[in-house]
């Protein structure tokens, strides 16, 4: 085992902008990268893009731009999404770089002068969305199998690589490390590329047909082919042969793809680094696709999901999660909306954020400072610190073998036991028995250990979150820890705790009402959330109840629609103070009609987030057959009145 770890993405190409696929991976690197730096290792995380080769000059040409500019336009849209998601990537390599030219024509002369390329003249079926030729074999009814189009019969001279020599090498290889490619399945297809012998690797095209890419460095009457040239970025971006950084992460490499580049990483790359003299990558890591219902996403087919608008409108942390959480690395997984609505409310807003809002109610309420003494020595032992520490070991194990979905599954477990463990344990009612008070120490303190733990396990998935449990417990936001000892140390006596607002408001899709249904009905809603389900008068509540919802008078001071959702008012309401509610009601009020208007407001729900707008309360209407009828007092009466 190293104490290194260097990961890299694909480097994307610039003839699309960023969307969920480019994102999933790149965020799988991220969540992996910081999960290694929080195990302790040095780690180093390569992303980029990929500018040369027919496709790019095409896209070019059809945007009226230069390659150049072009490459420079597109390529600044990945970098600048990049931080946008939160990744933290070290690097970001372009092909076009002089550093990138002339690394790749370095590891060239090498193989040349090894006697791996010779100049020969092939004739073959050309794709040029693929940008490869193909075999009579490979082709579907002979047409390309991914683009479904008929491939250009070219015939031209040209290098080649001697592929073949390497073949039983990586035959070996790939048996003697069964984790070289993994899934499993992956390493079972790359192995049955392998059956057949490889045929040598055409690595130029003539400056004739192409311009737009790296000269060979032993005859400049040709240009690189671009997967030559893009394969050798993750060497490149290291500063190979000589860079400090090269001899360090190189050992440790690991690159993530999706499975429809695994022939070019799994077959060419390791070949081609083994004839420079270089040494294999350690794991090729290779997941599924992101389906839109049963088709893969892609621009012609106009189904792309955005991710920054995925963001805007769930939240990055909710999104990042859903990723890792609803994909099994390794399969497809359909996207859709609805299902990420339902993690959000489901384990995050319901579950986590449930947690930790209730844990720091009670400790702010019935606690003595964070973590009396006496009771962080009784912790070893207790429920939630055993189930802390079996919750790591899954997680730990799961991780090293890309289980992200079974990792997080494990970090659900120790939520919904200590969920149970508040249910239990009822620390309202130790609050209530002096006899209790020793008890009751206990289990804040269990909890709010466990909180600091469940803040280090999501870490590499959720940073933002995961910082803002720490900031709330009072522990330091930047120093997440899985370790229960180091996490007591931390949780000294008398801690502040900060309780902000809820984590995760629930959301719900576009042109739903505010005040959220539930999709786990009952679970730890506010009673106010219940309530306002429609349907006939029901069973009784106590008066306690009613007496939790906190209504108010509130004056309309702004409204506008919300684009994109036809039921949606965005208003502004004077309630004794400013606040946002958004509020189902275009369909029976116009903005104009809004303004000013007196209203009832429930001001004490967790807010909610609808079509990415922040929604600070409720207010009440009447519904019968024309629709929904405001409520409102019977005279002018002080905003912010209490309505009981
Ligand atoms: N430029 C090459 C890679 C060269 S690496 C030396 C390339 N670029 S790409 O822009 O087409 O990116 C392909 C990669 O984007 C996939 O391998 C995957 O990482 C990601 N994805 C694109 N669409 C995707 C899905 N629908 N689902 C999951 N990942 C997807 O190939």
């Amino acid at each position: 085992m190293t104490d290194r770890y260097y990961v890299t993405t694909p480097i994307y190409y610039v003839n699309a902008q960023p969307h969920l696929g480019h994102a999933y991976t790149t965020i799988v690197n991220d969540v992996l990268a910081r999960f290694h730096r929080l195990r302790g290792l040095e780690t180093w995380f390569l992303t980029g893009t990929d500018e040369h080769g027919d496709k790019i000059v095409q896209a070019a040409q059809a945007a009226g731009e230069t390659p150049q500019a072009y490459a420079d336009r597109i390529s600044g849209m990945f970098r600048d999404t990049w931080p946008l998601l939160n990744i933290s990537n070290d690097d970001f390599i372009r092909t076009t770089e002089p550093r990138h030219r002339e690394v790749v024509q370095a590891v060239l002369t090498r193989v040349h002068d090894k006697g791996d390329i010779y100049f020969g003249k092939y004739g073959g079926w050309y794709c040029f969305g693929c940008e490869r030729f193909y075999t009579e074999k490979e082709l579907v009814d002979g047409l390309c199998p991914d683009h479904q189009k008929e491939p250009t019969f070219i015939e031209e001279e040209n290098y080649f690589f001697r592929m073949g020599r390497y073949q039983d090498w990586l035959i070996r290889h790939i048996r003697e490390h069964p984790d070289f490619i993994r899934p499993e399945r992956y390493r079972n297809e790359a192995l049955s590329f392998l059956k057949e012998p490889l045929e040598d690797l055409c690595i130029s095209r003539p400056k004739s047909r192409l311009t737009w890419g790296i000269p060979l460095p032993f005859d400049d009457r040709f240009v690189t082919y671009v997967w030559a040239d893009a394969l050798i970025n993750y060497v490149s971006a290291l500063g190979w042969p000589d860079g400090e950084r090269f001899r360090a992460f190189w050992p440790a490499a690991q690159h993530t793809i999706a499975k429809d580049i695994l022939k070019p990483h799994a077959i060419y790359w390791p070949t081609l680094l083994q004839s420079a003299g270089i040494g294999p990558y350690q794991h090729l890591n290779v997941h599924g696709y992101w389906k839109i219902g049963e088709s893969k996403m892609s621009k012609s087919v106009g189904n792309v999901v955005e991710a920054l608008h995925m963001r805007e409108v769930y939240g990055l942390d909710a999104f990042r999660y859903f990723l890792l959480r609803d994909m099994v690395f390794g399969l497809d997984s359909s996207f859709s909306e609805e299902a990420l609505v339902g993690r959000i409310n489901a384990d995050l807003a319901n579950d986590l954020g449930n947690l930790c809002q209730r844990s720091l109610t009670m400790v702010g309420k019935f606690g003595r400072g964070a973590a009396p003494e006496a009771a962080r020595a009784r912790a070893e032992g207790g429920e939630l610190r055993t189930a802390g520490r079996e919750a790591v070991e899954v997680y730990l194990r799961e991780f090293e073998v890309l289980g992200f979905h079974k990792a997080l599954i494990a970090v659900w477990e120790l939520i919904n036991r200590a969920n149970k463990f508040i249910d239990r344990e009822a620390p309202w009612a130790l609050a209530k028995d002096p006899a209790m008070r020793v008890r009751l120490d206990e289990v804040l303190y269990e909890l709010l250990e466990a909180l600091a733990l469940i803040s280090g396990l999501i870490e590499p998935v959720m940073p933002d979150t995961a910082a803002e449990m720490r900031r709330q417990i009072g522990l330091d936001p930047d120093f997440p820890s899985l370790d229960p000892d180091e996490i007591a140390r931390a949780l000294s006596p008398g801690l502040p705790i900060r309780q902000g607002a809820a984590l995760f408001p629930r959301v719900e899709l576009g042109g739903a009402p505010a005040g959220g249904k539930a999709s786990k009905p009952g679970a730890g809603k506010p009673a106010a959330e219940t309530a306002a389900e429609p349907g006939p008068a029901g069973e009784s509540i106590s008066f306690d109840d009613f007496k939790k919802l906190d209504l108010r008078v509130g004056r309309i001071t702004a409204a506008e629609r919300i684009p994109k959702a036809d039921k949606l008012l965005k208003l502004t309401v004077d309630t004794g103070e400013e606040r946002t509610v958004v509020a189902g009601l275009a369909k029976e009020y116009s903005p104009e009609d809004m303004v000013g208007r007196q209203v009832i407001v429930v001001v004490n729900l967790p807010p909610a987030k609808l079509m990415g707008v922040k929604s600070e309360g409720m207010l009440l209407a009447a519904k019968d057959d024309d629709g929904l009828a405001l409520l409102t007092v019977s005279r002018e009466t002080r905003p912010g009145s209490k309505v009981s």
